[in-house]
């Protein structure tokens, strides 16, 4: 088996020259193809190619200082956090990779500007950021997409994250996973809107980390999903090509129901949703009767990301109050 410390050190120049500082912004990003199974669980390879759109502004800014205190140190927007928790550890395990035993102690501060009440994950653009910090940090002067294939191993997500705009992750076939990274689609939709309804917030029971692992080990309905996954790439690629929203929403939408479907056939059964969830989808629902272009998405939790366009931002927010809307492709 490869490890990431193996596949992280293939890429370090022999010395390391540390700035006092870096900087680099990451944003998050909303799966239309989504990834849900590994095909390698310690490099974070999919068993499926996935495609998403990068919110924009929304994500996370990672600032690393090269410490004078020699002892790492990690704040989370502001306050700091304790060097057993598991967001402290998680983030310098991933740090450790590109130190490779150097004594580099470091200063790492944080700060997401997702709104937490839209219930968003922040470990993709949390670990883009990051890798792009090392990259800055430790002057490696390394390609997008292989900061891409490094991000993936601190979250699968995370490598769409390097991106803006439209980004397909590559499954690849590489045993070191090098060919497994984001690709920055040319197309651009500038009246594409992504609104973020607020289900539920808090810490989730079981994480996606799990939750793949569970559906792939236990649910017979998993089997149709990389097929599944495929065809929808498929459409995605014709839906941006031609710009067919219905096209768009449509796959996105039932792509996302499919992949909750294998969860749900999981056991022990694996449903992210609450009743509001379903009160939101049926709304979806009712308004696409009525005409509405409206459709969406959701991840492992019980949020749902709404997909429409610019013309119809004002009767969507009035039909989902406290609604956050945000343009991907604004400039
Ligand atoms: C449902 O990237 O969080 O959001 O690789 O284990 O860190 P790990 O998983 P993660 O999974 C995201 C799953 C998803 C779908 C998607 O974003 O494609």
């Amino acid at each position: 088996m490869i490890t990431k410390q193996q596949v992280v050190q293939a890429h370090l120049p022999a010395t390391l020259t540390p700035r006092d500082e870096a900087e680099a912004f990451a944003p998050s990003n909303i799966a239309l193809c989504k990834y849900w199974g590994k095909r390698d669980a310690e490099l974070n390879l999919p068993i499926n190619a996935s495609l998403s759109v990068s919110l924009a502004h929304l994500g996370t800014r990672t600032r690393l200082v090269h410490a004078t205190d020699g002892r790492d140190r990690v704040w989370l927007n502001g306050a700091e956090q304790a060097a057993d928790s598991a967001f402290s550890q998680k983030l310098l395990a991933f740090v450790d990779l590109f130190r490779a035993g150097h004594a580099l102690p470091v200063h790492v501060h944080t700060q997401n500007n997702i709104p937490t009440a839209a219930g968003l994950a922040s470990s993709a653009s949390g670990f883009a950021a990051l890798t792009l910090a090392l990259n800055e940090w430790l002057n490696l002067e390394l390609a997008p997409a292989v900061l891409s294939a490094f991000a993936r191993m601190g979250s699968g997500s995370a490598c769409r994250s390097l991106f803006e705009g439209f980004v397909q992750w590559e499954d690849g076939i590489r045993d070191d996973g090098m060919d497994s990274h984001g690709v920055r689609l040319e197309a651009s939709w500038p009246e594409l809107r992504i609104g973020l309804v607020k289900v539920a917030t808090g810490e989730k029971a079981v994480d996606s980390r799990a939750g793949m692992k569970r559906t792939i080990e236990t649910a017979h309905l998993y089997q149709s999903w990389p097929l599944q996954a495929a065809a929808d790439l498929t459409r995605l690629h014709q839906a941006i090509g031609e710009k067919d929203f219905a096209l768009l929403g449509q796959t996105a939408e039932q792509n996302a129901l499919s992949m909750h479907a294998t969860m749900i056939a999981s056991w022990p059964p694996l449903l992210y949703w609450t009743p509001d969830s379903v009160a939101a989808m049926q709304q979806v629902w009712q308004l696409r009767e009525q005409g509405l272009a409206l459709y969406f998405t959701m991840d492992a939790g019980p949020n749902l990301k709404l997909l429409f366009e610019a013309g119809d931002q004002a009767q969507v927010e009035q039909a989902f109050a406290g609604l956050e809307v945000v343009a991907p492709f604004s400039a």
